[in-house]
């Protein structure tokens, strides 16, 4: 998939899948926009990049401040020369409060959205991918031990965030196909970030996610980075609206 000419932002590219993509999209020939609320890990992702030959800049980045987004996009034209490509991909997993949860993972991506696509348009079209997730489109599978309200909650939170965004992603591309702007969304299954660190420390949770998936292991943030280049190059130019499971077959029970 070549990316060669194209200019990206990526929230989240500090770590996990986020920063799995950037390098990702530099290989695939692109410039990278690093964004991160951790500016030191959007600083280290950059350099990486740079070392390798690629062309990358970090910038600190809070997705729930509308305005900071609306200029990061600015941003990005302004240091690499143009915007082709935004992966609204932040997002914090099931732990925070409810309202911090829904601020980062829908608010966050809602900013985007708002701003980018508009963007996109003005300037002759444009890609952008969304991280939702398999609890976007599923119900999530409570862990063994039965029911935890707390848990419960957290999760609650994260699933109705991503359900959000799985509607987001339609809306957008349906109001802004005709503009030249795709917008899909990727659908992750259970992947081997620091998000999920603490889930696959106990060893019986580890063992009761893998086998949610049918393919028998969980996956790995490459192989999402691998899904956004995809839909982030023009070989998906007739790609509109689609919510993509990469899941290791997890939705297709
Ligand atoms: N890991 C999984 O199993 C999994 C599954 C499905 C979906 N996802 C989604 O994938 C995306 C990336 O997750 P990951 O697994 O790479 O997690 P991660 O924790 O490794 O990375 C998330 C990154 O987002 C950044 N971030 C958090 N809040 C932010 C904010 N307000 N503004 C800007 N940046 C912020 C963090 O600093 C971090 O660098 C998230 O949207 C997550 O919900 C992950």
């Amino acid at each position: 998939m070549s990316l060669q000419g194209k200019q990206a932002l990526i929230t989240g590219a500090g770590s996990g899948i986020g920063r799995a993509s950037a390098m990702r999209f530099h290989q695939g020939g692109a410039g990278v926009m690093c964004a991160d609320i951790d500016l030191h890990a959007a600083e280290d992702a950059a350099n990486h990049i740079n070392q390798l030959g690629g062309r990358a800049e970090a910038i600190r980045l809070d997705v729930r401040d509308r305005e900071a987004v609306r200029q990061a996009l600015h941003g990005t034209i302004e240091a690499l020369g143009d915007l082709n490509v935004l992966f609204n991909n932040a997002g914090v997993g099931a732990g925070p409060d409810w309202d911090t949860t829904l601020r980062i993972n829908l608010d966050g991506v809602y900013n985007g959205l708002y701003y980018g696509c508009e963007l996109m348009a003005e300037r002759g079209g444009g890609a952008v991918i969304n991280t939702a997730s398999i609890l976007g489109l599923v119900g999530p599978t409570p862990l063994p031990g039965g029911p935890i309200l707390e848990r419960d909650y957290a999760v609650g939170a994260y699933a109705a965030s991503k359900g959000a965004v799985v509607q987001l992603t339609r809306q957008f591309a349906l109001s802004h196909g005709s503009r030249g702007v795709r917008v899909n969304a990727l659908a992750p299954g259970y992947i081997v970030t620091p998000m999920t660190a603490l889930l696959r420390d106990a060893p019986e949770a580890e063992q009761f996610l893998i086998s949610l998936h049918p393919m028998g292991r969980l996956g790995r943030a490459e192989e999402i980075a691998n899904a956004a280049a995809f839909l982030a190059s023009d070989e998906a130019s007739f790609i509109n609206g689609v919510i993509l499971p990469v899941d290791g077959g997890y939705t297709a029970r």
